[in-house]
């Protein structure tokens, strides 16, 4: 019999529900927020309101587009955590309900898993080409910057993580200082692109092991910045694109560096990468070179599995379903979860 499982996701600003059958994709329904362009990030209290709004059209899409019926769903993965607390409320309150209701077993899933596990969705027409274990994933969003060991789809190990902000708040906070706009990850990305990556330098952190920083070469940009302003109130306006190139590129290095150096002392040599950040042309460009010079096996995920999407939740609480693992209904979504 076949194994038909839905996952909920809502930790941050997408509300989005998935089906998958036997480790295969059949729907993947994302509903983004835009109450939150106009704050220049995302306002925990609307984000639960339109999680609330959204997640019944949500679901009921996915099963429509799956051409199942909630009857014929096996179990429910949903996101326990980490995030939003009032964001995951909503979608766990709501898997809670629906498995009380079909009389279904329930898989908590850490949203980082999910992200781990992206290239493991399988979909009809798309050729299957998956990590072997062990494999290291760049794990690069809004929250976390990290290396991580994948032993098994459910053994993990963190080799190096941030110690201060994550590379997506340095994008999101660069952009911000230029009056870009948000999420500025796609912004810098794209003005960057028209730009000269090697036109300015900012500073580079030097933390010991596999760990990261990007607050130092935050704190760079803003005193490069006002420091140029000062002597031309156009110096933004004018330079935009080489300074997102080259800011852009001083991210991508220090990323790049410490993934280089965790490869060779891990002996790994296939890489992934996952989350927001690993939607960015620059950081996929770069690591298909690195491969290509050191004899790795990448793997990027489509752009569709790069953001929050349920389809990852799912894939994940399909292992932990096949592993026998079930969640109690007294679970409560956690906005910090250190483990996965
Ligand atoms: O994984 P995600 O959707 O949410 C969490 O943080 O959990 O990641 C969002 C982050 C934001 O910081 C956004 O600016 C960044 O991913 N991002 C990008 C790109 N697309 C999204 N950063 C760089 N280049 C992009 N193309």
């Amino acid at each position: 019999m076949s194994d038909i499982i839905l996952g909920i996701e809502s930790s941050c600003d997408d509300t989005s529900a998935a089906v998958i059958k036997d480790g295969w994709l059949l729907s993947n329904v994302i509903a983004s927020q835009d109450v939150h362009k106009a704050y220049g990030g995302v306002v925990p209290e609307l984000a639960s309101r339109a999680h609330e709004l959204n997640i019944v059209p949500v679901v009921s899409e996915a099963l429509s587009r799956a051409g199942v019926k909630a009857s014929d769903l096996t179990a429910i993965a949903f996101t326990r955590g980490p995030g939003l607390l009032g964001s995951l409320l909503v979608g766990t309150s709501f898997a809670k309900s629906l498995g009380l209701a079909l009389d279904i077993p329930l898989m908590m899933v850490n949203h980082l898993q999910g992200h781990l596990l992206a290239d493991f969705i399988r979909q009809e027409g798309v050729e299957v080409r998956e990590p072997a274990f062990p494999y290291l994933c760049l794990l690069v969003s809004g929250g976390n910057s990290q290396i991580v060991r994948v032993d098994s789809p459910l053994e993990y190990t963190i080799l190096g993580q941030t110690i201060d902000d994550a590379v997506g708040e340095a994008f999101d906070k660069c952009s911000k200082m230029m009056g870009l706009g948000y999420p500025g990850g796609p912004i810098i990305d794209r003005l960057a692109k028209q730009g000269d990556p090697l036109r300015f330098k900012f500073a580079k952190p030097h933390i010991p092991g596999l760990d990261y920083s990007f607050s130092g070469v935050k704190t760079s940009l803003l005193y490069f910045v006002r420091d140029q302003l000062a002597l031309d109130p156009d110096f933004m306006e004018k330079n935009k694109e080489d300074i997102c190139a080259s800011f852009q590129k001083t991210l991508i290095d220090i990323l790049m560096d410490k993934l280089i150096k965790a490869a060779k002392q891990t002996g790994i040599k296939d890489v992934t990468i996952g989350g927001g950040v690993s939607a960015n042309s620059g950081l996929r460009q770069r690591l298909e070179l690195e491969g290509r010079k050191r004899g790795w096996r990448t793997f990027l995920p489509e752009f569709k599995f790069t953001t929050d999407n349920a389809a990852m939740i799912a894939i994940a609480g399909y292992y932990h379903y096949l592993a026998g693992e079930r969640t109690a209904l007294d679970v409560a979504p956690v906005s910090r979860m250190s483990d996965f």
